[in-house]
């Protein structure tokens, strides 16, 4: 695969959710825990910024023309009933493969969902809005194929927790397909992304640079079966991408 362009520093910003708050703190290592109103970074009450605005900031730039390449990647080889979550405004669509019969969306922005309208009546596979929070997902055990996630595991409050649902509703020998941007290896830039983190997850909805995403996917039980990890175009902070496959052991 050649290196493809990140539009910008906001690329990966969430959707926001209405009346949100977002858990941002500093430096938050593999994974971050729900936080409070007392923890420092805490934001609540985004108001029309993070309501209106940011959502289609999100859409332009996560939907700019260098990511295709990535998503038609990440999304090769899905086949029957696919949860996705942080679905967003279902820049993925396009790219599923006929091999798909249904895609199973989770996300809970509303400005999100309704940008996502348009694609999903142009797709000729069905998606279906399952629920709100990949954190709690209102589906039964081993339910599905396969599920797909990109540019969410940084911004889903507790990742770990999305990780064992995700297990829990996948069947045994199923893959979970991934495309996110986190923890750079390089010391230097790692360092970079840990001072912006704070300020970064405050104006991007929640999202986080520091997460260690293969960590986070191979703490959550699943087996990694190929990965790869290097820069897209753009500022290094927000471009050090992990495509990867895992497998829900049986
Ligand atoms: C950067 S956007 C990525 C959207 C889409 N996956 C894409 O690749 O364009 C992150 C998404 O995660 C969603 N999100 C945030 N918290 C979530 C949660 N608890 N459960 C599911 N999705 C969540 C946001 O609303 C947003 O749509």
């Amino acid at each position: 695969m050649s290196a493809v362009e990140l539009a910008s520093p906001v690329s990966c910003a969430a959707p926001s959710y209405k009346a949100v708050s977002w858990p941002c703190r500093p430096a938050p290592g593999a994974g971050d825990a729900p936080r409070g109103p007392d923890t420092p970074g805490y934001v609540s009450g985004v108001g029309f910024y993070g309501e209106h605005v940011l959502p289609r900031l999100v859409d332009r730039a996560c939907g700019a023309a260098g990511m295709s390449e990535w998503r038609a990647g990440v999304t090769s080889g899905l086949r029957g009933r696919v949860i996705e979550i942080g679905f967003g405004s279902g820049l993925n669509v396009a790219h599923y493969p006929p091999t798909v019969e249904v895609v199973l969306a989770v996300e809970p922005a509303e400005v999100a969902r309704r940008l996502a309208g348009r694609r999903i009546a142009a797709s000729s596979i069905p998606v279906e809005h399952v629920g709100l929070d990949g954190q709690s997902i209102p589906l039964e055990d081993a339910s599905c194929d396969g599920a797909l996630s990109t540019f969410s595991l940084c911004t889903i409050p507790d990742a770990r927790v999305a990780l064992s649902e995700l297990r829990r509703v996948v069947r045994p020998g199923a893959a979970f397909h991934f495309l996110e941007h986190g923890l750079a290896e390089d010391p230097a830039v790692a360092g970079w992304q840990r001072r912006l983190d704070p300020w970064h997850c405050r104006m991007a909805g929640g999202c986080h640079l520091t997460r260690d995403i293969p960590t986070l996917v191979s703490d959550a039980g699943f087996v990694m079966d190929r990965v790869e990890q290097r820069y897209a175009k753009g500022p290094r902070p927000w471009s050090w991408f992990t495509m990867g496959i895992a497998i829900n052991p049986a």
